[in-house]
């Protein structure tokens, strides 16, 4: 497992792979690595020739007063982690190697990117589909695995490369959750005992709602509640969205269907979190 750190070095590196006829799979993560990372990781390694896996917090997808400081870095543990998954590079570079004096490029994925979380950090996506295709031109991946717990990201992804003609195959995956159905996340490690344990009800309330449609309710407000009522139980009232949307637009929907998704974002103690389920 090689470490790059620097774009000169992992672009010689990707030209030189090419050029050899090998296809390039790439995972990129913020670190702080987990099931949901390592899975993408297992995936990757039978998608391409060369596994490439960056850790970069990508300081631009965060606004002033989120997390960015105390976003979990540990670079050590991640490498003892992924050593035995066939990783070929890690790419970890600095923030001046990603963002030199004067960057001022930026790419929008201008309605996608409105819906959802969006609402609610309204320069999150910028800074995720800028980083997204810096790092694509840098690794210059065939493939690129992405997870679906962050469904509106990887629309946006999907969007984009469609959009700009860009050559590498996005692939999503399922949420990997614990025993308890909460999906893993490196911020969960900002939850005391006694959030986790409430966190467990955000799936449950996707799981709820799920129930509701499964009985043939269909009108979305009506099937929602029930999920408000299993987060409120806890205490969770502080949230962001939780809606019915359609899967391709993010649209709110008043009427549910088979395969809308059930898209849901709370904050809870220090912590932000999303998931999903589908009808
Ligand atoms: P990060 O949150 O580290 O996630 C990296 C990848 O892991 C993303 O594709 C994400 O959807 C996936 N992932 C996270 N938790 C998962 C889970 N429980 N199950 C399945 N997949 C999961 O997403 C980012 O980083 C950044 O925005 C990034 C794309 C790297 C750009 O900076």
């Amino acid at each position: 497992m090689k470490l790059i750190s620097t774009v000169k070095e992992m672009q010689g590196m990707a030209n030189e792979v090419r050029m050899h006829g090998k296809i390039i799979s790439f995972v990129p993560t913020m670190g702080a690595l987990h099931d949901g990372h390592l899975r993408l990781i297992s995936e990757g390694r039978r998608r391409g020739d060369i596994l490439v896996v960056s850790i970069f917090v990508n300081p631009i997808q965060f606004a002033p007063n989120e997390d960015l400081n105390k976003y979990p870095r540990n670079l050590d543990g991640d490498l003892e982690k992924i050593k035995d998954l066939g990783v070929d590079v890690v790419f970890n570079p600095i923030t001046e190697e990603i963002y030199p004096e004067g960057f001022q490029t930026y790419v929008e994925v201008k309605v996608l990117q409105e819906y959802l979380c969006g609402l609610f950090r309204p320069e999150h996506f910028k800074g995720v589909a800028t980083v997204v295709l810096k790092l694509f031109n840098i690794v210059k991946p065939h493939v690129a695995l992405f997870g679906e717990k962050d469904y509106q990201q990887l629309k946006i992804i999907q969007r984009m490369v469609k959009d700009l003609n860009l050559e590498v195959e996005i692939k999503g995956f399922l949420i990997v959750r614990d025993k308890n159905g909460l999906a893993l996340s490196s911020r969960n490690s900002y939850l005391s005992s006694d959030e986790m344990e409430r966190a467990f009800s955000v799936s449950k309330a996707l799981s709820e709602i799920k129930k509701e449609f499964d009985k043939g309710i269909r009108d979305t407000k009506t099937i929602i509640e029930a999920g408000g009522k299993t987060l409120r139980e806890v205490g969770i009232t502080n949230i962001d969205y939780l809606e019915i949307c359609d899967p391709e637009t993010l649209k709110r929907k008043e009427l549910a269907e088979d395969g809308d998704l059930v898209a849901v974002g709370v904050r809870l103690g220090g912590a932000r979190l999303i998931d999903n389920i589908r009808l």
